[in-house]
């Protein structure tokens, strides 16, 4: 899948965990990669410049960038609900807008949303084409995808990539690097858990495989509509913790039960701990897209050595 004349892809919100890992991915691909941040500190461009100056000629434009929905510092209120939804909602729009009105805009937007999008359920699969939840993360990935449905497709081909929890390298100098340095702390001190029965289903996939399938969305002019980014074997939490203990040698005794994880997160925020959704990646594979690391022993193994086996190459993505 090499491309042989340079092309620009602008990454809205690709300072973060998986625009940082993409970025470098893309760059090996050999194209120029423009980040758009908030701040001059963390991107080449700012959404500031965009909405005074317009989009810069691009071939791609992907967008990643919006406030995270599980801060656990913060309540689950009004106020915090609207900002975690206008973070998405204006930056959508806006770069919607600036790729509307571009005179040469790029060929594709790829807009990422979440697998929060189906709600929660312990029985149901929820392939792409099912309906959203109505649970807040429901509602929100709603309103963020419709957002970017305002995209010109007579003029640009459009992509929606739902995310599922997205798996990181073990051992991470980054702060903000998705779930696995988190619960890798407690597994190492011997204090892994499951939350609640840990019956529920724990959408995951491979970071290196979400970054194939954005790179695979650029270079397929076929692919357009929703994608689940969702390993085809998902499991259920319990395996999960099981298998993540496994593969740092330690043990998983606990259960942490509802009534302490509600104290914590708040009733509301609750279900998205202790229910899960069985998201299954049916267009996704339709597509010919091949995952890498579908297995979960394979990719937790992956993961644990990834820092050790390629930290040189990865040096630059942290020098920010
Ligand atoms: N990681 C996962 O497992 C997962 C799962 C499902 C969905 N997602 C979604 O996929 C996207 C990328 O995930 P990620 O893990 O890379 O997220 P991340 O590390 O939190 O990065 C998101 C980026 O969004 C920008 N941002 C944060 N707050 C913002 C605000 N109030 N207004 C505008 N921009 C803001 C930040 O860029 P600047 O500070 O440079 O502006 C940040 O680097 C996110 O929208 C996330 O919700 C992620």
């Amino acid at each position: 899948m090499h491309q042989t004349q340079q092309q620009t892809v602008l990454i809205g919100g690709g300072s973060g965990f998986v625009g940082r890992f993409l970025k470098r991915h893309l760059e090996r691909q050999g194209f120029i990669v423009l980040i758009l941040s908030r701040s001059v500190q963390r991107g080449d461009l700012t959404w500031q410049q965009i909405k005074e100056q317009g989009l810069p000629e691009c071939h791609a434009v992907i967008n990643l960038a919006g406030k995270h929905i599980l801060d656990l510092r913060r309540r689950w209120n009004e106020a915090y609900k609207n900002e975690v939804l206008s973070s998405r909602i204006e930056t959508t729009r806006l770069l919607v807008d600036a790729i509307n009105n571009s005179p040469k805009p790029p060929a594709v937007f790829i807009s990422a949303s979440g697998k929060c999008f189906y709600g929660t359920s312990n029985s149901k699969s929820f392939v792409e084409t099912a309906g959203p939840g109505h649970d807040f993360p429901g509602q929100l990935c709603h309103q963020w995808e419709n957002a970017a449905s305002c995209i010109d497709t007579s003029r640009i081909r459009h992509v929606h990539i739902r995310l599922g929890i997205v798996l990181g390298p073990m051992k991470d100098k980054l702060s903000n690097t998705g779930i696995v340095p988190l619960l890798r702390l407690p597994f190492l001190f011997g204090f892994g858990a499951k939350f609640g029965t840990g019956k529920q289903f724990f959408p995951w996939v491979h970071i290196d495989d979400v970054c194939s399938l954005f790179i695979k969305s650029i270079f397929d002019n076929e692919m357009q509509g929703v994608y689940n980014a969702v390993s085809p074997n998902i499991v259920s939490q319990k395996i999960f913790m099981q298998q993540f203990a496994k593969t740092l040698h330690r043990p998983v005794f606990f259960r942490i039960p509802e009534s302490l994880v509600r104290f914590v997160v708040s009733e509301d925020r609750m279900p998205v701990l202790t229910q899960g959704q069985h998201v299954v990646p049916d267009r996704t594979l339709q597509s010919g897209f091949k995952f890498n690391h579908a297995h979960l022993d394979d990719a937790l193994e992956h993961l644990l050595h990834y820092h050790n086996a390629i930290e040189e190459k990865y040096n630059d993505c942290y020098d920010q």
